[in-house]
């Protein structure tokens, strides 16, 4: 199959998901020698309609909310994008807790807005709701597992395998929103809740109005919310003095529960769709080669000026590599 380019679309309030599908297009990208686009339909100004060629390979990556792909998100990927039969690689992160049907409904979309999934991927990050929920993911092993996911990907494409349906777990169509739960086991109803801003410590410095993917934050009057709010944490991320955050108590009792649950234990779910005749360890041979080439590309090692062996990242570009050794850092 032939691919002029990557496309990597995102939808990502706090980062996470933006930074492992751009992982997983440079890789097959680089894989494939061809051009990578980017496009993050996270902010309102950002948002543009795209028509995907059929020789533009897609990787989307959104967030779980609650078990699903994000209620309000879901409009807008519907609005803007459009394909026309070419490959894509649906991908989820989520927060330790669990994916539920957010995969399955991401490749039900994809596939529904005329895009073939070719691989999928769902990858447990650090939770937006509380860092120390699911801690140091993705990992750098985790790293190397999609970097090969991306490598596989590209050789399949390259050798024009011919590839059949991809099966994804999970409900298609989608199954009901999680409920989430306070530490009493009871459903924690949080729905209308907004952030509160501690005025105090505001240096009206209008950042979280930037960073709210609703709208919602009115610059100049952080205090005052003007609509929906759909907890995702942006806001009180980029506040430079740590002046937003959620008081509600249901939510609170919610983040609490996961602290107490969440082991953040699981690896990443990464699928290959198969070529013809193909069986699973056959699959699992070739996402086993991509993830040992991606294991000896992503770090290689130089002597800095001090004689000290330096463990480079090979993602960094040169410029970036002289910098760090000429500040000694
Ligand atoms: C409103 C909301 C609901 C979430 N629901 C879930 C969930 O059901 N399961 C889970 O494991 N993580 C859940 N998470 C965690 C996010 O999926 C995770 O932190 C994700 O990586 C955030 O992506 P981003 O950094 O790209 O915004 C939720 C986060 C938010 C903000
Ligand atoms: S980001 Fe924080 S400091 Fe800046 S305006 Fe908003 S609440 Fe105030
Ligand atoms: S106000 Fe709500 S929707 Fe807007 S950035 Fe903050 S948490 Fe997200």
């Amino acid at each position: 199959m032939d691919v002029s380019t990557v496309t990597v679309v995102s939808f990502s309030p706090t980062g996470a998901t933006r930074g492992v599908a751009k992982r997983l297009g440079s890789a097959i990208a680089r894989g494939l020698g061809c051009e990578l686009d980017i496009c993050d339909f996270t902010l309102p100004a950002l948002r543009e309609a795209r028509a995907f060629a059929a020789d533009e390979l897609v990787v989307l990556g959104m967030p779980t909310y609650a078990g699903r792909v994000p209620n309000k998100a879901l409009p807008l990927l519907r609005e803007l994008f459009s394909g026309a039969g070419g490959p894509c690689v649906p991908v989820v992160t989520y927060g330790g807790r669990a994916f539920d049907d957010a995969l399955s409904e991401l490749a039900g979309e994809l596939r529904g807005m005329g895009l073939v999934p070719v691989a999928a991927a769902a990858v447990p990050c650090a939770h937006a709701f509380s860092d120390d929920i699911g801690a140091g993911r993705p990992s750098d092993e985790d790293l190397v597992g999609i970097m090969g996911l991306g490598y596989a990907v590209a050789d399949a494409l390259f050798r024009d395998l011919p590839l059949g349906e991809l099966e994804v777990p999970g409900s298609w169509p989608a199954g009901p929103y999680y409920t989430p739960l306070g530490t009493d086991g009871e459903p924690a109803r949080f729905l209308k809740a907004t952030p509160v801003t501690d005025l105090d410590a505001c240096v009206d410095c209008g950042t979280c109005a930037k960073v709210c993917p609703m709208g919602t934050v009115r610059d100049g009057r952080p205090w005052d919310s003007l609509g929906i709010c759909i907890k995702c944490q942006a806001c009180v991320d980029a506040c430079p003095t740590g002046a937003r955050g959620f008081d509600d108590e249901a939510f609170l009792s919610h983040v609490e529960m996961l602290r107490r649950t969440v082991t953040g234990a699981e690896d990443p779910l990464l699928l290959l769709a198969p070529a013809a005749g193909e069986d699973a360890d056959d699959v699992a041979r070739r996402l086993e080669a991509g993830r040992l080439r991606a294991a000896q590309e992503r770090w290689h090692y130089v002597w800095d000026p001090a004689g000290e062996r330096r463990w480079i990242e090979n993602e960094l570009d040169m410029a970036e590599l002289l910098a760090s050794l000429v500040g000694g850092e």
